[in-house]
C-alpha cells in the first residue's frame, strides 16, 4: 500500500517572495576569489541593499581578475585577508571562501576587525580552530554562519520536520554518508587534496554535508564516543590520477583522507553510522535511513553526493498493526540550486541588519566539526575516543 502526502508549507516557504529594504547598503567583501566565490557573487550582486567594496586573494592578480570580471574593476584588491581588513574601514560583512585550513585564521580576524562573517562549509578542519573562532565570535558580538545551502532545499526541511513531527518515534540509529565512484576534486589544481590547504579531504567536502542533514533533523545532540577511519588508497595511487587524466604527480600532494568511517555515540542513545567516499569501487554507500520506534525514513543518495537528495524519500511504518507493504512516498519538492543560495546569502545579511542571529549558528555546526575531528583522531589512535565539547 503507498500513499502520497505533499506539504504545500515547505513549498510555499521555499517560494517565499522576500521584500529586501535597500534604504540601508551593507558594504561587503570577499575573501578568497575561487569557484565559490563567483557562487556568492552571483548572489550579491542581485541584492540591492549590498555593495561590494573590496577582495582578496593569496595569489597575485587573482583577486583583481575576479572582480574585474564581475564588472567591478575599480573595487580595492588585498594581497590577503589580514591586509584587507587592516586597510578596509566600516566593513559590515565578509564572504570567506579561502581552502580549508584559512578558515579559522580568516574568520577569526575578521571577527576581531568587527565584521560579521558568512565562512564557507567546512567550518574549520580541527576542532580546536573551531572552538577558537566561536571564542572570538562571542567576543565580538557579530553574525558567523556557516556556508551550508542544502539547509534551504525544502526536501532537507522536510526531513526536519517528519523528525520533529514525532512521525518516525523516538530515533535510535541513522545511517549517513555517500560518496562517488570516481570524483576527487581537482578542477582547479590541488587546493582540495594539500594538506597544507584542504586540511581534510572527502569529509571536509561533502561528509560534512550529510552529517548535517541527520544531525539538524534530530537537533543536533551531543555527540559522545566515535570509532573512526581514514584512508586515502585513491588519492595515493598515481594510476588514479593518471586514468583521470590529471598528473600522477598529484599521489605525492595527496595528503588527506579520500575515504571516511565513523561510528559515532549521539546524546538520547542513538547510534550514527557515516561513511563518505570521494573515489571507491562501488556505485553507492548507501542511502541515508533514520530508523524510530514508529517509523523508518529512507532518503535516496546520490551517484555524486554533494549535499542533494536523489529522489522521493519513504516512510516505512505500520498501518492498523500491519506492516505488510506499507510505505509512504513523500513526493520531491521544487528546489534549486540557486535558491538554496540565494537563501544562504539573503538570510545571512537579514541577520546582520536585523540584528538576528545566525541562520546556520556556529553552535550547532561545532558539533559536526567535533565529529569529523574524532574520526581523525580515532583513526590516528586506532580505537575508541571520546568528543568533548567544551562551553564556549
Ligand atoms: N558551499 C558549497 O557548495 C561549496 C562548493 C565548493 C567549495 N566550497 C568551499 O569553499 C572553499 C573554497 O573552495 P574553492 O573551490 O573556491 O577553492 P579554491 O582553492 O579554488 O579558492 C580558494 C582561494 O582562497 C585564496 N586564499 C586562501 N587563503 C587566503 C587568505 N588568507 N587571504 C586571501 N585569499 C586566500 C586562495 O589563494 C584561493 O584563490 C572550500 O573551503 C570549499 O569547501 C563550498
Amino acid at each position: 500500500m503507498a500513499k502520497t502526502v505533499t506539504d504545500l508549507d515547505a513549498f510555499k516557504e521555499n517560494q517565499n517572495i522576500t521584500v529586501i529594504d535597500a534604504s540601508k547598503k551593507l558594504k561587503v567583501a570577499i575573501v578568497g576569489t575561487g569557484w565559490i566565490a563567483g557562487r556568492h557573487m552571483e548572489q550579491y550582486t542581485k541584492m540591492p541593499d549590498v555593495e561590494i567594496v573590496a577582495a582578496a586573494d593569496l595569489i597575485p592578480g587573482k583577486a583583481e581578475k575576479f572582480m574585474s570580471d564581475w564588472g567591478y574593476p575599480d573595487v580595492p584588491c588585498y594581497p590577503s585577508c589580514h591586509d584587507m581588513l587592516e586597510n578596509v574601514k566600516d566593513l559590515d560583512a565578509v564572504s570567506i571562501c579561502t581552502y580549508n585550513t584559512q578558515h579559522a585564521p580568516c574568520a577569526i580576524d575578521a571577527l576581531e576587525h568587527g565584521v560579521n562573517v558568512m565562512l564557507e562549509k567546512p567550518f574549520t578542519v580541527t576542532l580546536e580552530e573551531a572552538i577558537e573562532v566561536m571564542k572570538a565570535e562571542k567576543k565580538s558580538g557579530k553574525v558567523l554562519s556557516i556556508g551550508f545551502q542544502p539547509r534551504f532545499n525544502p526536501n532537507m526541511q522536510m526531513i526536519k520536520k517528519i523528525v520533529q513531527s514525532g512521525e518516525l518515534g523516538k530515533i535510535y540509529y541513522i545511517q549517513t554518508g555517500g560518496g562517488r565512484r570516481r570524483g576527487i576534486p581537482t578542477p582547479f589544481g590541488t587546493s582540495f587534496i594539500d594538506k597544507e590547504t584542504g586540511g581534510i579531504g572527502a569529509m571536509g567536502d561533502i561528509g560534512c554535508y550529510s552529517l548535517d542533514m541527520v544531525l539538524n533533523a534530530i537537533g543536533y545532540p551531543k555527540p559522545l564516543t566515535v570509532t573512526g577511519y581514514i584512508s586515502d588508497h585513491f588519492g595515493k595511487d598515481e594510476n588514479y590520477w593518471t586514468a583521470e587524466n590529471k598528473p600522477k604527480e598529484y599521489a605525492k600532494v595527496f595528503g588527506v583522507d579520500d575515504f571516511a568511517a565513523g561510528f559515532i555515540r549521539l546524546e538520547g542513545d542513538i547510534m550514527l553510522d557515516f561513511r563518505i567516499a570521494w573515489a571507491m569501487h562501488l556505485d553507492t554507500s548507501g542511502d541515508t535511513i533514520i530508523m524510530g520506534t514508529k517509523g523508518s525514513l529512507r532518503i535516496p543518495s546520490t551517484e555524486c553526493w554533494n549535499g542533494s537528495i536523489g529522489g522521493p524519500m519513504t516512510i516505512y511504518h505500520d498501518i492498523a498493526g500491519s506492516s505488510v507493504g506499507v510505505a509512504t512516498k513523500v513526493p520531491m519538492l521544487d528546489n534549486t540550486r540557486e535558491g538554496e543560495f540565494f537563501h544562504k546569502i539573503r538570510s545571512f545579511l537579514d541577520a546582520v541588519k536585523n540584528g538576528g542571529s545566525a541562520p546556520v549558528p556556529s553552535s550547532q555546526i561545532i558539533i559536526n566539526q567535533a565529529i569529523i575531528d574524532g574520526i581523525v583522531k580515532s583513526s590516528k589512535a586506532g580505537k575508541e575516543i571520546k568528543i568533548e565539547i567544551p562551553e564556549i
